[in-house]
């Protein structure tokens, strides 16, 4: 487990922030890790139907690298155009601190969501404001790691299936990416839903995905999946990219492409073979419901959520430099408080 212990750049000394103030990590500049500058912000405060959240931990998502970096790998005309300073993040686990007028949350409570997503977010901090349907009760058996592993990643891979996709029991997905956040969750979601899985992910990772539950291993580094997978119903894909066309021979006639980032897999190709592709990718959204449906497998131990590593806020930026070197297994998160 990566347990980074040095980091962004700090202005200011170390220790608590004083009353109305709190540290946050900022992005002044969109580029490299280092934009990541933690420094001493005023405090926000909850509007109506929104609580304040003293932010333990906070997840590590490819999104709030994108962000970082000023959504440069996204087509201009599809790319968002934050506005600067920005707080990035958008998992958070921690108490609620206060409440705004009409919100169902009591101050002490324990909770963890997906932030405004899409939209403004802002994790990275030691308090975070957010609309109450954005967030579920912690449960007790989870602690604040997990709680802020979970949202972005989990809630992915829960809506394509439950709300997108709704493969059927005993039809066989495809996952790429299986050892990521979004993959290793959505495994164990498909196993859940009786759905045969081919996980395909680097050879460090086979044993951990067995373990998760796929009925069949590919590792792309040795083997080209689209060389030895065939008659598959899903291609759930997490990478995407130029090349993703060269999968298509993966899926039988009438099989469905899922990506979850963005991929060429040459539209008119795919027709001629028949198989289905979205005609634009699904977007996952912040849903405190949805994540309490999740949070109740993961009590249950139907889900299990790999912690890989994890930053104290200070060195968000040892995260993303650690996030891009690649072979992610899991989740990465913060400590906000140790
Ligand atoms: N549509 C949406 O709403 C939505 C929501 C969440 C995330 N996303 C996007 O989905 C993508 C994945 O997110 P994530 O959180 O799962 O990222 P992640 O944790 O970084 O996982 C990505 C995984 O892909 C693996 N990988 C890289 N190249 C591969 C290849 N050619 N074949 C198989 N595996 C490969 C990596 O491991 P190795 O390097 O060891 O191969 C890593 O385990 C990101 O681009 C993210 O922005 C979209």
């Amino acid at each position: 487990m990566a347990n980074g212990t040095t980091g962004g750049t700090t202005t200011g000394p170390a220790g608590d922030a004083g009353p109305g103030t709190m540290w946050a990590v900022r992005v002044h500049a969109f580029g490299g890790p280092e934009a990541l500058i933690r420094e001493r912000v005023p405090r926000p405060a909850p509007g109506p139907g929104e609580v304040l959240v003293r932010v333990h931990a906070a997840g590590v998502n490819p999104a709030d690298r994108y962000q970082r970096q000023g959504f440069t790998n996204i087509p201009p005309e599809l790319r968002p155009r934050p506005e600067l300073p920005l707080i990035p993040g958008s998992d958070i686990s921690g108490v609620v601190a206060a409440t705004g007028p009409g919100s169902r949350l009591q101050v002490g409570e324990r909770v963890h969501g997906l932030v405004n997503f899409p939209g403004r977010s802002a994790g990275y901090a030691e308090y975070a404001v957010s609309p109450d349907g954005d967030l579920a009760r912690l449960p007790d058996a989870l602690d604040h790691l997990t709680g802020a592993a979970l949202p972005m990643a989990g809630l992915t891979a829960h809506q394509y299936l439950t709300r997108h996709l709704r493969p059927a029991p005993g039809s066989t997905a495809v996952v790429i990416g299986a050892a990521g956040g979004v993959g290793h969750l959505a495994v164990q979601l498909l196993k859940a839903a009786g759905v045969r899985v081919v996980a395909v992910a680097d050879g460090r990772h086979e044993a951990f995905l067995r373990d998760l539950g796929a009925d069949r291993f590919v590792d792309y580094t040795a083997t080209p999946p689209e060389e030895v997978i065939r008659d598959a119903d899903l291609l759930l894909d997490t990478v995407g990219g130029p090349h993703a066309h060269r999968l298509l021979p993966v899926l039988r006639r009438g099989g469905r492409i899922a990506p979850v980032f963005l991929g060429d897999y040459h539209p008119a190709r795919t027709a001629a073979l028949g198989l289905v592709l979205d005609p634009s990718m699904w977007q996952v959204r912040s849903s405190g419901a949805d994540l309490a449906d999740l949070d109740a497998l993961v009590v249950s131990g139907t889900v299990r959520v790999a912690v890989s590593g994890t930053f104290p806020l200070a060195a968000a930026a040892d995260a993303h430099r650690h996030a891009e070197r690649g072979h992610l297994r899991g989740k990465l998160a913060l400590r906000v408080v140790d």
